[in-house]
C-alpha cells in the first residue's frame, strides 16, 4: 500500500471540524439514545477523544417510557420502541452529567418534548447547567411517541415553533429530522431559519416486526424505529439530497455508520460530522474505533484536511493520489 504525501514517515491529516459557530477536534460523535445517558462508555474508552458525545434524549420531567420488549434485533437493523423513559433533566443532571464532565466529554445533549412548551421548559432547566454542554440536539423525530403529540419534524411549521422556543439557550442547536417525510428539505430550511445551526439527519425509519409463530408484535410498544446498517443507505442519500438542495447547510450525519468507510462516505455525501448509534450495542469502543479508521482512511487516501471532503461526492473523487490508492484498496478487499 503507497501511502500518499507522506512527509518524514508522517502523513498528518487534520480532522478539525466546523458546525456553523460549533468547533470540534473531529467528526466523530456517539449517536443519542445508543450508549446510556451519558457516562456509561468511559468503562470502554477516553470519552474526551470523541468530537463530541450526544446524550439519550431527556425530557423537562421524567417520563416512563414503553413497555417491554424495547429492542428486537433484526438482520441488519435494529428495531426499537423505549419510548423516551428518561430520568428529566433536574435528575440527569445531577447523576450523569457531573461524570461526562470528569470524563472531558465535549457534551451534547439531546432535549425532546410532547409540546412546544416542555421543549421550552427542557432548554430553561437545562440554561442554568451548561458547564461542559456544547451544544444541544433537539430531537424533534422519535417515532414512538404514543400520545396526541405526531412527529414534530413532519412539519415545517411544528419545527419552527420547537426550534424558535429552545433558541434562549443561546448555545447551538442542531435538529434532529425524521426520514419518515417526503419534506425533509422544508424541514430543515425551517429548522435553520429558526435558528439551528445545523441538522442531523436521520433519525430511525418506522418499522414494525411481528413473530408469526405467536401472531404477536416482537415490540411492547406496537411500531418502532429501525436502525443499523439497513438503514445507511436511507440515510446516506438524505443527507446527499439535502446538500445539494442547500448547499450551504451544516449535516451531522447518521444511520448505520459502523466503520471508517461508512463515515468517510456519509462526509462525501455532504455531511460535516457523523454518530455512531447501533454499531456502539456490539461493540462499545465502536466511534473511538470509526475514528481510527477514518483517520487512517484519510491518511491512505491523501486527504490532509478532513473538512475538504464534505460533499465532495457529487464532483467524484479527486483527492491526491485517491484513484491509485483506491485501486489498492480494493484489490486487498478481493
Ligand atoms: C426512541 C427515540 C428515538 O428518537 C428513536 O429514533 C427511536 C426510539 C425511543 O426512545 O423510543
Amino acid at each position: 500500500m503507497r501511502i500518499p504525501n507522506r512527509k518524514n514517515g508522517q502523513f498528518s491529516v487534520d480532522l478539525e471540524t466546523n458546525l456553523a459557530s460549533l468547533k470540534l477536534d473531529n467528526p466523530v460523535m456517539t449517536a443519542a439514545g445508543t450508549s446510556g445517558h451519558g457516562a456509561e462508555l468511559s468503562a470502554f474508552f477516553d470519552l474526551s477523544k470523541l468530537g463530541a458525545v450526544v446524550v439519550k434524549s431527556v425530557s423537562a420531567y421524567p417520563w416512563p417510557g414503553n413497555p417491554g420488549p424495547r429492542l428486537a434485533p433484526l438482520a441488519g437493523a435494529m428495531l426499537n420502541s423505549v419510548g423516551l423513559a428518561g430520568p428529566g433533566i433536574g435528575a440527569w443532571a445531577k447523576d450523569y452529567l457531573p461524570g461526562l464532565r470528569q470524563a472531558g466529554a465535549k457534551t451534547i445533549v439531546s432535549i425532546w418534548g410532547k409540546t412546544v412548551e416542555e421543549y421550552a421548559e427542557a432548554s430553561e432547566l437545562l440554561a442554568g447547567r451548561l458547564d461542559g454542554i456544547v451544544a444541544v440536539e433537539v430531537n424533534v423525530s422519535c417515532p414512538n411517541l404514543k400520545a396526541k403529540s405526531e412527529i414534530f419534524s413532519h412539519s415545517a411549521r411544528a419545527t419552527r415553533a420547537v426550534i424558535e422556543a429552545v433558541r434562549p439557550i443561546g448555545i447551538p442547536i442542531f435538529a434532529k429530522l425524521s426520514p419518515n417525510t417526503h419534506s425533509v428539505a422544508e424541514v430543515a430550511e425551517a429548522a435553520v431559519e429558526a435558528g439551528a445551526c445545523g441538522v442531523t439527519m436521520i433519525n430511525t425509519v418506522l418499522g414494525m416486526s411481528i413473530d408469526p409463530l405467536t401472531a404477536s408484535l416482537d415490540l411492547g410498544g406496537g411500531g418502532g424505529g429501525l436502525s443499523g446498517p439497513a438503514i445507511r443507505p436511507i440515510a446516506l442519500r438524505a443527507v446527499y439530497e439535502l446538500k445539494r438542495r442547500i448547499p450551504e447547510i451544516v449535516i451531522i450525519g447518521v444511520g448505520g455508520i459502523s466503520s471508517g468507510r461508512d463515515a468517510l462516505a456519509m462526509m462525501l455525501a455532504g455531511a460535516s460530522a457523523i454518530q455512531v448509534g447501533t454499531a456502539t450495542f456490539s461493540d462499545p469502543k465502536a466511534p473511538l474505533r470509526v475514528l481510527g479508521e477514518l483517520t487512517e482512511l484519510c491518511a491512505r487516501l491523501g486527504i490532509s484536511r478532513l473538512s475538504d471532503v464534505v460533499g465532495y461526492a457529487p464532483k467524484g473523487m479527486k483527492i491526491t493520489s485517491a484513484v491509485e490508492t483506491l485501486s489498492d484498496m480494493k484489490a486487498e478487499d478481493r
